[in-house]
């Protein structure tokens, strides 16, 4: 099945969960800072009929065209920009979307996009080791941190972006095989990787996963900056919202998942509590988003076996007071 081939909310994870999350009106204004196929973004379109409007960011060119094609029976009720959501607040202003009366943002790439062999995101083909999605992110590439990092150093990110708990080991073989010749393809990583061992069952059904994920998520979100946008977006978001807007993000790794729970619990509460500073110096701030979800949305089980991406999904929905 060609990807502009199937239905428009069979890959959209949490699909029900996150349009019920948004509350939506009839003539409201919905920001999609994560257009993707355009399923959640589609979904919004046909229940806020006839005049609700939808502003698509997407910082990867392959996803507007696809979601172009898909969303253009909504005409002029969509406005899609190629953007990264780090810049949502100054793009939504621009097109008018300010005070908005949702944002969505579902993170991450697409499993089409991590699954195109050739754009260097999955470890099963034998693309460049580049891993910059959308606009040029900056001079740093998977093959450049592959090639140049000190051993070290990769430990430390392994561990920290991509959780590896064999981090040293796959760091060891990764310095062992770049002495011999620089790793030049997504191909050759992958099976020095894989030659090392690593990667243990992870997740709810806690099935193997292959020694090289946790080392390409790590590799990509390091060199695509993702958790500085994230933050950034998730300001930008709370600038672009109007009262009673709402949040709605889906994370699909715990670091991700843990910097939209703390913003949200900062921003929805009455004390600025900084880092380090006993609580009882924390001095008091109006408070500017309401919990809806106390707890994150995970995907059921038939949504699971549906899809495997949805498996570590976890949305966390807010109001702005
Ligand atoms: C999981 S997909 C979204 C799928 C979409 N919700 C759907 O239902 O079809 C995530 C999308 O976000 C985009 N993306 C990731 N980080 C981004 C960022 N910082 N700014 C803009 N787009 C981003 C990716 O290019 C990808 O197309």
């Amino acid at each position: 099945m060609s990807a502009f081939e199937f239905s428009p909310h069979h890959y959209s994870v949490l699909y029900q969960e996150t349009l019920a999350g948004l509350n939506l009106k009839v003539d409201g204004h919905y920001i999609d800072g994560t257009l993707g196929a355009g399923g959640h973004s589609y979904g919004i379109l046909e229940r806020t009929a006839p005049e609700g409007k939808l502003l698509g960011l997407d910082a990867d060119p392959v996803a507007l065209a696809l979601a172009s094609e898909r969303l253009k029976p909504f005409g002029t009720r969509v406005r899609i920009v190629p953007s990264n959501f780090a810049q949502i607040f100054e793009v939504a202003q621009r097109e008018g979307f300010v005070p908005a009366d949702g944002v969505v943002l579902d993170l991450g790439l697409s499993s089409m996009q991590l699954d195109d062999r050739e754009r260097g995101f999955s470890f099963q083909g034998d693309g460049p080791l580049d891993m910059r999605f959308g606009e040029i992110q900056g001079e740093l590439t998977a093959a450049e941190i592959v090639n140049r990092w000190s051993e070290e150093r990769l430990v430390k990110l392994f561990f920290e972006l991509g959780e590896e708990p064999q981090a040293r080991r796959l760091a060891r073989a990764i310095g062992e095989a770049r002495r011999v010749q620089p790793l030049e393809t997504t191909g050759q990583l992958a099976a020095v990787l894989e030659k090392a061992g690593g990667g243990r069952a992870a997740g709810r059904t806690k099935r193997p996963i292959h020694p090289a994920t946790r080392v390409f998520q790590a590799l990509r979100m390091e060199v695509n900056h993702e958790l500085e946008r994230l933050a950034q977006g998730l300001e930008g978001a709370l600038q672009t919202l109007g009262p009673g807007g709402r949040l709605a993000v889906i994370s699909f790794h715990s670091l991700e998942d843990r910097v939209v729970k703390r913003f949200i619990q900062h921003e929805a509460s009455d004390k600025n509590i900084l880092p380090d500073t006993p609580i009882s110096l924390a001095l008091p701030k109006t408070p500017t988003l309401r919990p809806i979800t106390k707890k994150p949305q995970v995907a059921g089980l038939q949504e699971e076996s549906e899809n495997r991406r949805s498996r570590s999904a976890k949305l966390r929905v807010a109001e702005k007071w």
